[in-house]
């Protein structure tokens, strides 16, 4: 399903549900990265496993349809290129998680997350009626999430997950959070609104 389409930077974005012939592209963001980077984003290298085990997960978050789906993803293309991806694990109302990654390094830093994030949120809890709460878990160090989650307006509260959702290792995380009472705030133009939320 194609969620929305909008000009972004000069290029024609798409935002639309992860298909089979976009995971190449995801299995090799991950299968490519540089030592480096997977240390920055703190990702345990046993839970990412082989390129088999990021396909097959992978694979896994193509959504179905069917209401009790544990995990999804969504992807944004610019001009009919994969250019990013959105995960969410679903646990009970108050507890789902979301990761999103610009696997094009040339795409970062020009809004499109900041851009994109009141309109993905209405999305998210139209199309996920069993959502009330979404958390992103972030590391601290990780200046670009945490400027671009705190630039939209939320905050976060800083936690200690023994076993955090997705990939990284134990640690200290800062913990954002937005409820379904909040889609409408982060959808007025005001900045008011928004900080009402
Ligand atoms: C983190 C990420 C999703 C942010 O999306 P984005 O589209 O690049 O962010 P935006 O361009 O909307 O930036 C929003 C704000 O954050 C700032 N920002 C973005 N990346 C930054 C970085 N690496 N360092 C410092 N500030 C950064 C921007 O300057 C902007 O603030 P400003 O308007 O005050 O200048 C994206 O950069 C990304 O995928 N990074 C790699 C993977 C990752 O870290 N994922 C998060 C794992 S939890």
């Amino acid at each position: 399903m194609i969620y929305g389409q909008r000009e972004h930077d000069g290029h024609e974005l798409v935002l639309r549900d992860l298909e089979p012939a976009d995971i190449d592209a995801l299995v090799a963001y991950w299968v490519d990265a540089d030592p480096t980077y997977l240390d920055f984003l703190g990702v345990d290298r046993r839970k990412l496993g082989t390129a088999d085990d990021i396909r097959r997960r992978f694979a896994s978050l193509v959504r179905t349809g069917a209401p009790d789906q544990e995990r999804v993803a969504f992807v944004s293309t610019l001009d009919g290129v994969v250019t990013s991806y959105t995960n969410f694990h679903f646990v009970g109302p108050d507890e789902n998680y979301m990761h999103a990654h610009i696997i094009r390094a040339g795409a970062r830093g020009k809004g499109l997350a900041s851009s994109s994030f009141a309109n993905l949120m209405r999305i998210v809890f139209e199309q996920f009626p069993q959502v009330d709460k979404l958390l992103f878990v972030t590391q601290p160090h990780n200046e670009g999430i945490n400027r671009m989650l705190t630039k939209v307006g939320l905050t976060f509260e800083r936690r200690w997950y023994d076993e955090p959702d997705g990939l990284p290792e134990p640690g200290w995380f800062n913990v954002f959070t937005f409820t379904r009472q909040m889609v409408e705030a982060f959808l007025a133009p005001t900045r008011e609104a928004v900080t009402a939320g």
